[in-house]
Formats: C-alpha cells, sequence, structure tokens
C-alpha cells in the first residue's frame, strides 16, 4: 500500500536520510528505530510531504506522491500526527478536533461558522477525543493542556483524519504512566482493524516488542535492519548500533 523507494533527503553535506527503500501492506504495524538523529521523524516527513525529497518516491497504491504537497498528501490518506505549532492555540480541545473534521468532509475554513454550529461535526468531534481520553478536556484551551494532553489531542487529530496510513512519532512521549496504555491500547485497535498500515516511531522496546509485526531500524539515515521483532532486536546491528551494546567480537 505504501512505499518508499531510494528516498533521500539531504541538507547542505548532510545526508539524513540515505536511499531508504521499504514497503507495507495493509493491516501491519511497522516499528521504526534507530539512535537520536537516525532519520526517523525526517522519513516521516518526507513521507507526509512536509519535507521534499532530494532524491527516490513516495508510492501509495503504486501512485507516486513525490511531487505532491502535503495537503493533498493526506486527504490520499497519509496520516501525520500534526505538529502543535498547527493548532489554534486559543481555540478549546473540541474546537480543534471540530475543525480536523470539518477540513476531512471539505467544509473549509470559509464555513467556518456553519463548522462550529454543525452538531454532526461536535458528535463525530467528541467521540475522538473519547477514544484519547480527553473528553473531560474538551472545553479547555489547547494552550493550558498538559504536555500528554497535548499528545493525546495530536493523535486525536489524525484520527479525525480517518488518514490509511497512521505515523506516530514516539507518541507517548511526556505522557504519566497512566496514560500510555490508552494511546497503546488505541494504536492496537487500528492495528485490529486490519486495513491500516501503521508506523510507530517508538523507543522503548516493550512498548515496539509488544505491537510491532516487523521493526525497521535506522542508523545514520540508512535502514540498516528490516525483519521480525525478535530477530531483529537480537541482530548485533541493532545490540550496538540502537541499544548501545557492543557486538562481540
Ligand atoms: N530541516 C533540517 N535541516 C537540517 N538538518 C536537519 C533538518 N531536519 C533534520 N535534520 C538532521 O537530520 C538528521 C535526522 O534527524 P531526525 O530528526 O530525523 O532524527 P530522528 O531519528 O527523528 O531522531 P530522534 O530520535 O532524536 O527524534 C539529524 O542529523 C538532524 O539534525
Ligand atoms: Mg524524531
Amino acid at each position: 500500500m505504501l512505499e518508499t523507494r531510494d528516498l533521500t533527503i539531504r541538507f547542505g553535506g548532510h545526508v539524513a536520510v540515505d536511499g531508504v527503500s521499504c514497503a507495507f501492506a495493509p493491516g501491519t504495524l511497522t516499528a521504526v528505530v534507530g539512535p537520536n538523529g537516525a532519520g526517523k521523524t525526517t522519513w516521516f516527513n518526507l513521507i507526509s510531504g512536509q519535507l521534499r525529497a532530494s532524491a527516490g518516491q513516495v508510492l501509495l497504491d503504486g501512485r507516486d506522491l513525490t511531487s505532491l504537497g502535503p495537503a493533498v498528501r493526506a486527504r490520499l490518506g497519509l496520516g501525520r500526527a500534526f505538529q502543535l505549532t498547527n493548532l489554534f492555540p486559543g481555540l478549546s480541545t473540541l474546537e480543534n478536533v471540530r475543525l480536523a473534521v470539518a477540513a476531512r468532509h471539505r467544509i473549509g475554513h470559509v464555513f467556518w461558522q456553519t463548522a462550529a454550529r454543525r452538531r454532526d461535526i461536535t458528535d463525530a468531534a467528541m467521540a475522538y477525543l473519547e477514544r484519547v481520553n480527553l473528553a473531560s478536556r474538551a472545553e479547555a484551551a489547547v494552550a493550558g493542556l498538559s504536555h500528554g494532553d497535548q499528545r493525546k489531542l495530536e493523535v486525536a487529530l489524525m484520527l479525525a483524519l480517518e488518514p490509511r496510513v497512521f505515523m506516530f512519532d514516539e507518541p507517548t512521549a511526556g505522557m504519566s504512566v497512566d496514560e500510555v496504555p490508552v494511546i497503546l491500547e488505541l494504536i492496537a485497535g487500528i492495528k485490529r482493524q486490519a486495513d491500516k498500515v501503521i508506523l510507530l516511531v517508538e523507543h522503548k522496546m516493550d512498548v515496539v516488542r509488544s505491537l510491532a509485526d516487523r521493526i525497521v531500524v535506522l542508523h545514520q539515515g540508512r535502514l540498516v535492519a528490516d525483519g521480525a521483532p525478535a530477530e531483529v532486536i537480537a541482530s548485533p546491528i541493532v545490540q550496538e548500533a540502537y541499544l548501545g551494546i557492543p557486538a562481540a567480537v
């Protein structure tokens, strides 16, 4: 369903993502791991169109999206968690989700007032907030949310787009321990729908082990391992490059 072919981006002389080729089937969850600065977030940004590739391609159902911008790609089904900078900090949590729902139904900002009054849009937005356990904060201004609640809101906004490809970039970072299971169960639920591609950047190996069908490892922009979780975790390259354990000589 989703594929990157020799995907590459250079920042000056630095190759942040270096010829990454990888294909993803519906109903699978792939964990993307690698040390800080490995290129994980940059790879996501190349897939979503936030960054333009220096070389290579992004394909969805065989269609080349490489020259398309992020808004078009989102409409075609590539879901990338919103950055908080894309939100309206003065508006409530619910209003932000409502705008995402309206955007998906192509009720543009021109019709803002209409969107704000439509009961079905409000109900849909509340349902997304309930799924991430944030309904109690519906009326709170986004600017006043705790860091963990902001991360939940980012997930709710991605859900509201009803994407076919979910890209989660450390979705539980900054969450308190009691909040983490809500998000993990939600991701597991998306996986059970069996028709989505899920990519998950996650540093916690226990989370990776429990959710992933497959692990790909990035290191210095290159894809250095790709396979079943047990295999990849046991491989010398991961033990050394990612977990920081020197390979046995
Ligand atoms: N816009 C940019 N301009 C210049 N260099 C960049 C830019 N974006 C990313 N980089 C560089 O690309 C490399 C990969 O960064 P990236 O954020 O993708 O790593 P990451 O694997 O997501 O790391 P982390 O685990 O810390 O989130 C880093 O060396 C980073 O400094
Ligand atoms: Mg990152």
